[in-house]
């Protein structure tokens, strides 16, 4: 593999540094030069400004010191202003130099700094009989967005789907199934997609709880059932796992759909975890961690309490003696830092559960199992709402299933590219529509802030113009219908020598920051740094587009170069699509 490429920005960094090493005193000199872009120069220092009460001396001084002693071969030209800002610009022949070592290297010259780490992802995560709803659709897409930055900086990334594949309910839908063997629920035995299993099991859980609610005899052999799935009865067990299967079937297909990573060797339910529970609970009781309270065996914490300010608890164990949520969330991390050696632990799952999380990541602190090597975080995120601002119900108030949410979105999809692009022959038509809706779906979800609620509202998400995904996947397309008018034979040469356009050299300057983007994005995990990256890459494109013709540029050597640019810029927006788990179409 060729190696990373230096961005300019780190290298005009350097060359601050060094200034600042001979102007200033060693107790500063090491400080970060504060490089970033500027709207009036290509880059911008700002550290006179913070480091001058430091040194004792006005920070216009102390930017004129610096500035006296800037040089590099990048450098074209610096310059002070206002109270004390280093203006920087670099030469023209720097960026057409970054351009060809970018197209050269591998991987568009991205590094990989995450080398090294192994990343487990808990994501998606949706309930075993149960339809994927609405509710599942941000943990899923911003889960495998994580997976895929994370992955592409290096880290080796673990996939975890921890199904809701145990508990009471299953005793309860099993006896449901027991009694009506008339049900058909097996995907053999059922007509229609591949959802018609999960769809089936969903009516039938809805039937059984009913069932539970107003039976008693029935509420008795539900619970008598629940003892004997957990007691290994081996006959409910065969019926458990026909259920896991047939739940699993549906969502792959619905995973596959969706174009996300995930596959059925992700998947790590919370039956997964069954066999550690008790030795878990007796390390945290022996330790002391977790003490008997009313019954039930619980952790206490000094910062969880509730709103009369008496202690919330994390039950490890409920007083009837079963094992819950926490529990499972205990033996998981237990078994995720331990077996599976992961050095980070992420979480994507809705707000709602900081609180769960502060409290196993805590307990698994005081256990011992979580050292200051391990970082454990939980990534929530917003809801979801309508068009109203309410949260996003059916008109009778019910949940909406995920694969209805989609199909809204590419009817949608299909509705603008009758409109917009009706010389597709009809197999890329439906694929463009299929690629249009999903992907505008995924990148309004993605390119927000992750904690802000938002709004699922087709109309405004599926566009050709403002900041969504069909916006960058026609920018995408595009650029390569302009490539594909290349006179064929035709090697663009870098020629570095070349002068270089305003609108050139800001495209330049933008593709080089592209591995900034995605590290910004993977370090907050914020996948909308990237996206807002993307974005301003569509539009910095067109601006130059409009200015430069590329090729009908009279002089070969212009048009060689901008034929580059051209291609950098198509290959990162798709590069950059791609991690976002969108899909880019060649044409539109
Ligand atoms: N199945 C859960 C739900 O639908 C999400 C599980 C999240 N992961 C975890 N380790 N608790 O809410």
């Amino acid at each position: 593999m060729r190696d990373s490429v230096r961005p300019l920005m780190v290298a005009v960094a350097g060359a601050v540094s060094r200034a600042m090493a001979a102007a200033l005193p060693a107790e500063v000199a090491d400080a970060d030069p504060l490089v970033r872009r500027s709207d009036h120069a290509d880059f911008q220092s700002n550290v006179a400004l913070s480091l001058a009460k430091k040194v004792g001396r006005a920070p216009r001084e102390v930017g004129a010191a610096i500035d006296e002693r800037l040089r590099d071969e990048i450098i074209a030209d610096t310059g002070l202003s206002g109270p004390g800002f280093i203006n920087i610009s670099v030469t023209g022949s720097s960026v057409w130099s970054q351009l060809a070592a970018r197209r050269a290297a591998d991987r568009l010259g991205v590094g990989t700094p995450l080398a090294g780490e192994r990343v487990v992802i808990d994501y998606s995560s949706p309930n075993i009989a149960k339809q994927m709803h609405v509710g599942h659709l941000r943990t899923t897409i911003i889960g495998d967005a994580l997976a895929r930055l994370v992955g592409f900086l290096g880290a080796e990334v673990i996939r975890q789907i921890h199904y809701g594949d145990w508990g009471t309910q299953f005793g309860m839908l099993i006896q449901y199934l027991d009694e009506h063997s008339e049900a058909k629920w097996h995907r053999d035995d059922l007509t229609g997609n591949a959802d018609a299993p999960i769809e089936a099991l969903d009516e039938l859980y809805r039937a059984a709880r009913e069932k539970f609610d107003s039976d008693p005899g029935f509420a008795n052999r539900a619970r008598a059932r629940v003892v004997a799935l957990q007691g290994g009865d081996e006959a409910t067990l065969r019926v458990w796992t026909d259920l896991v299967t047939e739940s699993q079937h549906s969502f792959q297909a619905l995973y596959d759909r969706l174009g996300v990573l995930l596959t059925p060797q992700d998947a790590a339910g919370e039956s997964t975890y069954n066999p550690y529970l008790d030795e878990v609970t007796a390390e945290l009781a022996d330790a002391g961690i977790a003490v008997e309270s009313d019954g039930a065996l619980c952790v206490f914490f000094d910062e969880f309490t509730g709103p009369d300010g008496t202690p919330t608890p994390l039950i490890v164990r409920k007083s009837d003696g079963g094992y819950g949520y926490a529990a499972t969330d205990l033996a998981t991390i237990r078994y995720r830092i331990r077996k599976l050696a992961a050095t980070r632990l992420l979480y994507v799952t809705d707000a709602r559960q900081a609180q769960h999380f502060q409290m196993v990541f805590a307990t698994a602190r005081r256990a011992g199992w979580l050292t200051d090597d391990v970082q454990a975080i939980h990534v929530p995120y917003g809801t979801v709402q309508g068009a109203d601002g309410k949260p996003f119900k059916t008109r009778s108030g019910s949940t909406i299933p995920l694969t209805e949410l989609l199909d809204s979105a590419v009817t949608r999809a299909r509705e603008i590219l009758a409109e917009k692009a009706p010389d597709l022959d009809a197999q890329t038509f439906d694929r463009v529509a299929e690629a249009a809706g999903i992907g505008s779906v995924k990148y309004a979800d993605l390119s927000g802030s992750r904690i802000k609620d938002y709004v699922f509202d087709v109309d405004r998400m599926v566009n050709f113009t403002g900041n969504t995904g069909v916006y960058l996947q026609y920018a995408h397309a595009r650029i390569r219908s302009i490539l594909r008018n290349v006179p064929p034979g035709t090697d663009p040469v870098v020629d570095t020598d070349l002068t270089l356009e305003p609108a050139e050299r800001a495209l330049g300057l933008l593709l080089d920051e592209f591995g900034k983007a995605i590290t910004d994005a993977a370090d907050s995990l914020e996948p909308h740094r990237l996206a807002g990256y993307l974005f301003a890459l569509g539009q910095t494109f067109t601006a130059f587009y409009e200015a430069c013709p590329v090729l009908k540029a009279d002089d070969p050597r212009v048009r060689g170069n901008r034929i580059a640019l051209c291609q950098l810029s198509g290959d990162t927006l798709a590069v950059g699509l791609e991690l976002l788990g969108i899909v880019a179409p060649e044409r539109i």
